[in-house]
């Protein structure tokens, strides 16, 4: 299973000198993930959808500094491609390059085993947009009305990045 080959261990460190430890989280960690998440994300995930995510044996991984969680995403891998299924930065440790540096990492991690990496944002929502543009992901296409909004709905645009080429 693609999970029990991707385990994740790199470390980095911020500008800031602050020393990372990007890592796989599991079931036990789901209180201070779900916490995190709650804190980072206007729509954020339901604890369920991690418990699906860890069971599913999706890519959980995330970010330590001194022993906790800053970040994390969940990536899945179906085909021969990946998807970036979440990814979601405590709002204390946002604007320090974390969410860069996890996803140039994982996308090197993920390059043996997917040839493209795809994922799904909000129209509205413009930080993670510079983001992925800025991490050299592409805009695939738009699905119209795809999520929930505080009014009415809104369009996912659809960003793609090629991880391996042949
Ligand atoms: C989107 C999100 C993941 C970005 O995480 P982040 O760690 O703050 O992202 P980065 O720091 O890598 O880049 C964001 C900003 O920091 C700046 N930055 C990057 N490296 C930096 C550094 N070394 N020092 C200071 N600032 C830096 C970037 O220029 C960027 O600035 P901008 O806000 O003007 O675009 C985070 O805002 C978040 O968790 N949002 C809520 C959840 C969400 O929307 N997830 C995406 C769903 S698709």
């Amino acid at each position: 299973m693609i999970s029990d080959v991707v385990s994740i261990k790199r470390q980095f460190t911020l500008d800031d000198g602050s020393r990372c430890e990007l890592q796989n989280f599991d079931g036990g960690d789901l209180d201070n993930v779900h916490a995190l998440e709650v804190r980072a994300n206007p729509y954020p995930w339901s604890r369920q959808n991690f418990i699906d995510s860890v069971s599913n044996s999706h890519i959980c991984v995330g970010v330590k500094v001194a022993g906790d969680w800053c970040a994390i995403a969940v990536f899945s891998i179906a085909s021969g491609d990946a998807e970036l299924l979440i990814i979601s930065v405590d709002p204390a440790w946002q604007g320090k390059g974390l969410a860069t540096q996890l996803l140039q990492l994982m996308a090197e991690q993920l390059e043996d085993y997917a040839a493209e990496l795809f994922l799904e944002v909000r129209a509205s929502n413009d930080r993670a947009i510079e983001l992925y543009n800025r991490a050299g992901f592409n805009q695939l296409g738009v699905r119209p009305s795809y999520y929930p909004a505080k009014n009415g709905r809104e369009d996912a645009h659809i960003y793609g990045k090629t991880l391996r080429i042949g």
